[in-house]
């Protein structure tokens, strides 16, 4: 059997070994605390699961929603991001419901990009804005984002025959694996290159209530010009600790949301209307269960940063998302290297930079993904057995 040959280009690769590590060590009877896991581990609400349950009983929810979901659903989004950031949007034209925001995040390229074509993706980055490029035999350009350039890409570093030949920018912020944040100043360099070189801008802000300290993390639509160029990808994933539920949407540009609604409608008949309906309640009800989130990933932050930090591993304390951003210490080749000592000498399991891309060497990803308690242990098994640090 032959296999097409963008499978050959998809790497995945590093992830694929860091998970066979884990099981590996658990079938052995190691005590595994896993933080290399991007899903989270708290519930999602009561209220949501109660109304779910009773959406899931209506025998009227069976039918197909089809691409543009239900009005409703649509319209709570907008309710959402007025509430937000008092941006208004047309929920007939600007809003599409998504099965989770990898869903549009993989999709959007078949609708712009032609063979050949660049678009550019954060290096490091989420990996689907990479393989999604590859899927459509179009060319990723990674943009380097490192501690020199605050995790923003440098525009100038782009040489302009390059930028000519590009259709697609993927920002994301608060970032994964990053956790870096954006600037006002930031959003309207990327809009002034996207206008001067034709650029679609799609932001994917999959974090955007996670954040800590009281920070509140800025939506690219917020910033004058973004709507005419760009579009905002949203995840009910993290906000309200629905992963599974398969449920996000897409606000913006209305041709950018045209052109991905013609793509989706080829691919899926839209989310369960369950969902959809529960996802309404979620959006337009009370926001305090996601504060107790935000509130609950930022005790988990103070326990590993602070911990390690104790132990003369410094680490950046991030404002947001759910990911810390280690500069692995001193005296490792690589990132996997230290991954895998990691591993063996405490079963404290992390994600090595490089899976993320080039630029990710010498960092580690820890994910803020178990509960205090085993966060502290991961700390004191570091400062018990991992002696190199
Ligand atoms: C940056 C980022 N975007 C998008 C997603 C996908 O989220 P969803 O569950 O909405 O497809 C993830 C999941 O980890 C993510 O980290």
């Amino acid at each position: 059997m032959q296999v097409a040959n963008r499978l050959e280009k998809l790497s995945g690769g590093i992830f694929t070994q860091i998970d066979n590590l884990a099981k590996e060590m658990v079938a052995n009877g190691v005590k595994v605390i896993n933080l290399s896991i991007g899903s989270p581990d708290l519930p999602p609400s009561e209220d949501f699961r109660r109304k779910l349950a009773e959406y899931v009983l209506d025998p009227d929810n069976y039918g197909y929603a089809l691409t543009d979901g239900l009005l409703e659903f649509r319209q709570a989004v907008t309710k959402w991001y007025y509430d937000r950031d008092q941006i208004t949007l047309d929920p007939y034209s600007e809003v599409l419901p998504l099965m989770g925001s990898q869903d549009g995040l993989s999709h959007i390229y078949w609708a712009f990009l032609n063979k050949d074509d660049i678009a550019f993706v954060p290096d490091p980055g989420y990996p689907i804005y990479t393989a999604g490029v590859l899927f459509t035999e179009a060319i990723p350009y990674p943009m380097a984002l490192n501690i020199d350039n605050n995790f923003l890409p440098d525009f100038s570093a782009i040489p302009a025959d390059v930028a000519k030949k590009a259709k697609i920018m993927f920002l994301n912020y608060p970032s994964n694996p990053l956790a870096a944040t954006a600037t006002y100043d930031f959003f309207r360099a990327a809009i002034e290159f996207a206008v001067k070189y034709e650029i679609i801008i799609c932001h994917d802000f999959a974090y955007s209530e996670l954040a800590y300290d009281g920070y509140k993390p800025l939506s690219f639509l917020s910033v004058p010009g973004a709507k005419e160029i760009g579009v905002e990808f949203h995840s009910l994933s993290k906000t309200y600790n629905l992963a599974g539920c398969r449920l996000g949407f897409v606000v913006g540009n209305k041709d950018i949301i045209t052109a991905l609604r013609k793509i989706k409608s080829n691919i899926d008949f839209g989310s369960f209307k369950a969902i959809l309906k529960a996802g309404t309640d979620v959006l337009t009800g009370s926001q305090e269960y996601v504060k107790t989130t935000a509130q609950t990933y930022q005790k988990r932050r103070n326990i590993i940063v602070d911990g390690f930090n104790e132990l003369g591993w410094q680490i950046p304390k991030p404002k947001a998302s759910m990911f810390i951003w280690a500069p692995i210490p001193e005296g490792f080749n690589s990132s996997l290297e230290f991954t895998k000592q990691l591993a063996e000498k405490t079963g404290v399991i992390v994600v090595p930079g490089i899976a993320f891309g080039k630029e990710g060497e010498g960092y580690v990803r820890i994910g803020l993904v178990q509960n205090e308690q085993l966060l502290a242990e991961a700390v004191q098994r570091i400062k018990n057995n991992f002696i190199n640090i």
